[in-house]
C-alpha cells in the first residue's frame, strides 16, 4: 500500500464521462451492471498536486485569458530532460488542443489533400479518422507479428508499395494498441526511411510515460537527431496523469521552416491555450512524478492479472504489454467467431471494449481492454470474462 490510493472505487456514471455514458448509447448495455473498459482514460483520480493547483484557480475565481506560459514551458522542458534525457528548447513548444488536434494541424501545415499518409496498422483509430476527414489518403503498412508475439514494422514491404504520393508518416510510439516500446534500432531505421523517401515523421508519443517496469522508451527526437528537419513530436501529460478532458497537448518542432508552416495553421485555426489544461499539465509535470512511479507499479500488477485471465481462454492470447494501459487481446484462434466473442464479452460478461477492426488492417478478431482501474474492478471484470468463456 502506498500513499496513493489506486484501489479506491470512483463512480463515474452520471458525470458526463464518454467512457461510461456510451454503455447505453453506443453499446446498448445496462450501465448499472456493466464495466467500461474501452476509451483510454483511467478510473483513477489525478494526483493531488493537480487537484490542489486547480483548487487554487477555483478559489481565485477569475477565469480570464491565459498569458505568460513560461512556467508551463519550463515544466515540460524539465520533465522531458529528467525522464527522457531529451533537451527541448522552450521556444519550440506549441500548445495544441490535444494530440489529435496536433495531428490534424500537421496534416494541414505540411501536406495537401490527396497526399498519402502512412500509418503502421493496426493503429490508434483516430489516425485514420483524422487523415480521412482532412481528405488525405490513408496508406496502411501492416505490422508483422514476431515470433515473440510483438509487433514490428515491415519497412521493406512498405518501400515496395510507395507510389510517390506519400508525404508523411504517423508513428505511434509507444504503440497503441499493441503496447510496444520500439527499440532504438527500429526508430533509427524508420527515421532513415523517412529521410530517404522525403517523408515528414510525426511521432505521437502521448504514451511516453506509461512504460512498464523493465522497459525504456526512446523519444524519436533523441534517437534520430539527424531527422530534426522532418520531425514533429507530439505529446501530452493527459494519458500519464488522467487529464484528457483538459484537451492540452504539445507539438515540439525544431526546424524553422516547419515552424513557419505550423505557425500559419495555428493562426488560421485561432489556437489559444485552455488555461485549465495548461495549469493541470504544469502541476503534474512539476509535482506528479512520485504518483506516476506508484501508478506504473499498480498497472503492472493489473497487466499480470489480465494476461493470466486471457491465457486461460482456449486459443486466446494477449500481446506483451510493454507500455500503455491498453491490453490487446487476440481471439482469432479461439473456439468462437468474432461476433460470438463480442457477444460473450458484452452480453455475458457485461464489458465494453474497443473492437480490433476499428484500428485498421490486422485488428480484426482482437479486442482492446483498458486495464487502468482499481484492482477489485479488474478482478470482477476478469471473473466475468472467465465465466463467459468457460
Ligand atoms: C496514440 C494516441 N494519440 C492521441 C490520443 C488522444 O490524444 P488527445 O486526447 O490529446 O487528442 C490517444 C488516445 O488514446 C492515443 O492513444
Amino acid at each position: 500500500m502506498t500513499q496513493f490510493d489506486f484501489d479506491q472505487p470512483i463512480e463515474r456514471r452520471g458525470t458526463s464521462s464518454m467512457k461510461w455514458d456510451a454503455l447505453s448509447s453506443r453499446y446498448k448495455m445496462d450501465p448499472e451492471n456493466s464495466i467500461a473498459m474501452w476509451v483510454a482514460d483511467m478510473e483513477f483520480r489525478a494526483p493531488s498536486c493537480v487537484r490542489e493547483r486547480l483548487q487554487g484557480m477555483i478559489d481565485h475565481g477569475v477565469f480570464g485569458y491565459y498569458g505568460d506560459d513560461s512556467g508551463y514551458r519550463a515544466s515540460i522542458v524539465n520533465w522531458m530532460d529528467r525522464r527522457h534525457g531529451w533537451a527541448v528548447d522552450p521556444a519550440n513548444i506549441y500548445t495544441t488542443h490535444g494530440v489529435v488536434h496536433g495531428l490534424s494541424m500537421c496534416l494541414q501545415a505540411f501536406t495537401d489533400p490527396g497526399d498519402g499518409i502512412i500509418v503502421f496498422s493496426p493503429a490508434y483509430h483516430m489516425f485514420a479518422g483524422i487523415i480521412r476527414s482532412n481528405q488525405r489518403d490513408l496508406i496502411e503498412s501492416p505490422l508483422a507479428e514476431r515470433q515473440d508475439g510483438r509487433y514490428e514494422m515491415d519497412l521493406d514491404t512498405l518501400e515496395g508499395q510507395l507510389t510517390g504520393k506519400e508525404k508523411m508518416v504517423f508513428f505511434c510510439s509507444p504503440h497503441n494498441p499493441g503496447g510496444r516500446v520500439w527499440e532504438r534500432s527500429e526508430i533509427e531505421a524508420l527515421a532513415k526511411f523517412c529521410e530517404k523517401h522525403d517523408l515528414i515523421l510525426v511521432s505521437d508519443e502521448i504514451h511516453h510515460d506509461l512504460i512498464m517496469p523493465g522497459h525504456k522508451h526512446h523519444i524519436t527526437a533523441t534517437v534520430a537527431p539527424d531527422i530534426a528537419h522532418k520531425l514533429v513530436t507530439l505529446s501530452s501529460a493527459s494519458k500519464t496523469f488522467n487529464l484528457a478532458g483538459g484537451h492540452v497537448g504539445q507539438a515540439v518542432i525544431t526546424d524553422e521552416n516547419l515552424r513557419a508552416k505550423f505557425d500559419k495553421v495555428k493562426t488560421a485555426d485561432a489556437v489559444g491555450p485552455n488555461s485549465f489544461g495548461v495549469v493541470v499539465t504544469q502541476a503534474a509535470y512539476e509535482l506528479g512524478e512520485e504518483w506516476l512511479e506508484a501508478l506504473l507499479v499498480y498497472l503492472d500488477e493489473n497487466r499480470k492479472l489480465f494476461d493470466a485471465t486471457i491465457a486461460g481462454i482456449s486459443g486466446a492470447k494477449s500481446m506483451p504489454l510493454e507500455a500503455t494501459y491498453l491490453s490487446w487481446a487476440d481471439f482469432r484462434n479461439c473456439d468462437h467467431d468474432r461476433d460470438e466473442v463480442i457477444r460473450r464479452v458484452e452480453k455475458e460478461a457485461g464489458i465494453a471494449t474497443n473492437y480490433g477492426a476499428t484500428f485498421g488492417e490486422g485488428g480484426e478478431g482482437r479486442l482492446r481492454f483498458n486495464i487502468a482501474c482499481p484492482r477489485a474492478q479488474l478482478e470482477e471484470a476478469m471473473d466475468r470474462v472467465k465465466a463467459a468463456f468457460a
